[in-house]
């Protein structure tokens, strides 16, 4: 296909599910906050635990909450789950885009595994499907009337494909199947059990009979679930985009630290709302693991003394830029599939290298983010004279 329509595919596809996406984790934090900020008052209408008075564009809302169910069905009940399905839907669609009909350059690395493409693909689908598998039975299992040993069990999993995946793919491939399995996760609750459990309340509220309580406990389980996932899985979908996250040596701890982080800010805010108080000593917490990422992320310092570091020509750089990168970053790049210069970088000229050296560094030297998928094989030996050549400050002689 037209690598200008497969852009646009790909524009179109991650606008929809950022939509979708916002639509999603919006209504569920409202929905978070607007339990917590019920109140219960002396005067309620039968089966109503409490209310909540809300301002919003002009009008006064009074949300009310019933313990199971309201005595009689409404005739018009809204539902929400489109903004999940979807989200989930748009999101695996653009994974198939760019990681699964792009794998020889955004799954792969050669370095990590030379694995054959249909094969990583497999693995990444597998991956996803299975992982909601083994969730679904742990929460299943009398683990799950344990909720933090259920939590404990889960965030070590969840560290455990993210250290497998970084052992299989490229740290950017990683990284957002780290993210997928996540999101699948949390559509997969919506989808296989707060939903349907919901759906066998409402029919037994109509048929008159007393619904059995577990349904509603799986449900609130699994949704508590994704309330504390939701921080940390948009973490990681934008980290694709930051290679000093998922390309550095300890990406995956970097990862587990970060879903930390969110879940911290999460439990604040849950508090907060709950009307338990403000526990400010929670953000100086998610402050000190975000500074762990950031830690884990720095690269190795050298301990060559600038004056052993040898002398490196320019043209040499030149020929290794010109050889493994300029194939994609030229105004005409030659790469297959891509009639634009990706991400607008561009190394056709001295001027265009010159300012572009803090990127170079970031990208080849500090982590091994390009060439894409080492596509253009480049050597660890050329990987050090980029090194050693921005490390004598970047001659351009
Ligand atoms: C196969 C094509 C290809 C090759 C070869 C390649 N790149 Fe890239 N490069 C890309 C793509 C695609 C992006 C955009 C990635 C994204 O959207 O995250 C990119 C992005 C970049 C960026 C911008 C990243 C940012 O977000 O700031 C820099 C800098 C860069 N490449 C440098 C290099 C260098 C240096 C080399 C050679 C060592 C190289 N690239 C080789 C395809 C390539």
């Amino acid at each position: 296909m037209d690598p200008l329509l497969i852009d646009w595919a790909g524009l179109i596809l991650r606008w929809l599910h950022v939509i979708t996406g916002i639509a999603w984790i919006g209504s569920s934090f409202y929905f978070i906050f607007l339990d917590a900020s019920l109140r219960a008052r002396k005067t309620m209408p039968e089966g109503v635990v409490g209310d909540s008075w809300q301002v919003h564009g002009g009008g006064f809302y009074q949300m009310q909450k019933f313990a199971v169910a309201p005595p009689e069905m409404p005739k018009e009940l809204h539902w929400f789950k489109y903004e999940a399905y979807f989200t989930w839907i748009t999101g695996f669609l653009l994974l198939a885009l760019l990681y699964y009909l792009g794998a020889d350059l955004f799954l792969i690395d050669p370095a990590v595994m030379d694995i054959d493409p249909n094969l990583a693909v497999l693995i990444g689908i597998a991956s996803l499907a299975g992982g909601w598998v083994i969730y679904d039975r742990l929460c299943k299992s009398p683990l799950g009337h344990n909720q933090a040993a259920l939590s404990l069990a889960g965030f070590v999993l969840l560290i455990a494909a993210t250290w497998g995946y970084t052992q299989v793919f490229s740290g950017r491939g990683a990284f957002v199947h780290a993210g997928a399995l996540i999101g699948t996760i949390m559509v997969g609750n919506v989808f296989f059990i707060i939903i349907p459990n919901q759906k066998k309340i409402v029919a037994d509220l109509l048929a008159g009979r007393a619904p059995d309580p577990t349904l509603g406990k799986a449900g609130k389980q699994r949704s508590v679930h994704n309330n504390y996932l939701t921080l940390p899985v948009i973490f990681v979908m934008v980290s694709t985009h930051y290679p000093m996250t998922f390309d550095s040596r300890w990406n995956w701890l970097i990862l587990a630290s970060v879903v930390i982080v969110g879940a911290v800010v999460r439990h604040f805010y849950n508090l907060k709302h709950a009307g338990k108080g403000e526990q400010y000593w929670l953000l100086p917490v998610a402050g000190a693991f975000m500074l762990v990422a950031i830690g884990l992320s720095l690269p190795p310092r050298s301990k060559v003394a600038l004056e052993d570091i040898p002398q490196v020509s320019f043209a040499e750089v030149r020929r290794i830029i010109d050889v493994r990168c300029a194939v994609c970053h030229s105004a005409t790049p030659s790469f297959e599939g891509f009639d634009k210069p990706p991400a607008g970088v561009v190394f056709d000229t001295l001027r265009e290298i010159e300012l572009s050296t803090q990127r170079i560094r970031a990208q080849t030297v500090n982590t091994r983010a390009m060439p894409l998928g080492n596509i253009t094989e480049m050597t660890d030996a050329e990987r050090q004279t980029l090194a050693d050549w921005l490390a004598r400050g970047a001659p351009l002689q």
